[in-house]
């Protein structure tokens, strides 16, 4: 297992569309295992495979308290049961910001298990939102791109500002 560097945006990694898992294997366990501890080390509440730089359609997640309820989700799919919801969002791949974003408040998801079997849930509160959050990096889509083009431009000056800065005091 082994902590792996998190994409930060814009770079374009985040705008491909991840590839189905359709080889449950030792491959798998390991990508699975890498991103759970790379997001626990954040540390974050979801990660999509994506935002280590790996095209496939896996998501991990923990929202207990406690940090020890993790959930794994290979090839998710989400359905609309309807309703309206708001929630500040952040992502590790846009470290320091968060913004309000509008979602479907109930979702059906279904997907596999890391083993290949499928299962099936209904969503709502912060799972229906995170799910929702990371099936779009599977799409190559970002939170901030529901945000005003005026707010997204704040918010990639930032990001290249606080890279520039990181990157000269690395030399
Ligand atoms: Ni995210």
């Amino acid at each position: 297992m082994a902590i792996r560097e998190i994409v930060v945006y814009p770079d374009p990694r985040l705008r491909e569309i991840s590839k189905p898992v359709t080889a449950f294997d030792r491959g798998l366990q390991d990508l699975v295992a890498d991103m759970a501890e790379t997001m626990y080390d954040a540390p974050g509440i979801g990660l999509a495979a994506i935002q280590i730089g790996i095209p496939k359609r896996v998501v991990v997640m923990d929202l207990s308290e406690t940090r020890d309820h993790l959930q794994v989700f290979v090839n998710p799919e989400i359905t609309a049961l309807g309703g309206t919801t708001e929630t500040e969002e952040g992502c590790l791949s846009v470290p320091g910001i968060f913004a309000t974003v509008e979602r479907v408040e109930k979702v059906r998801i279904s997907a596999r298990d890391p083993a290949g079997h499928p299962f099936e849930m209904d969503a709502d509160t912060l799972l229906s939102v995170c799910i929702q959050h990371e099936v779009d990096h599977l799409n190559g889509k970002v939170f901030v791109d529901y945000l005003s083009r005026l707010k997204q431009n704040r918010v990639r000056k930032k990001l290249k500002k606080e890279l520039r800065l990181a990157e000269s005091e690395a030399v």
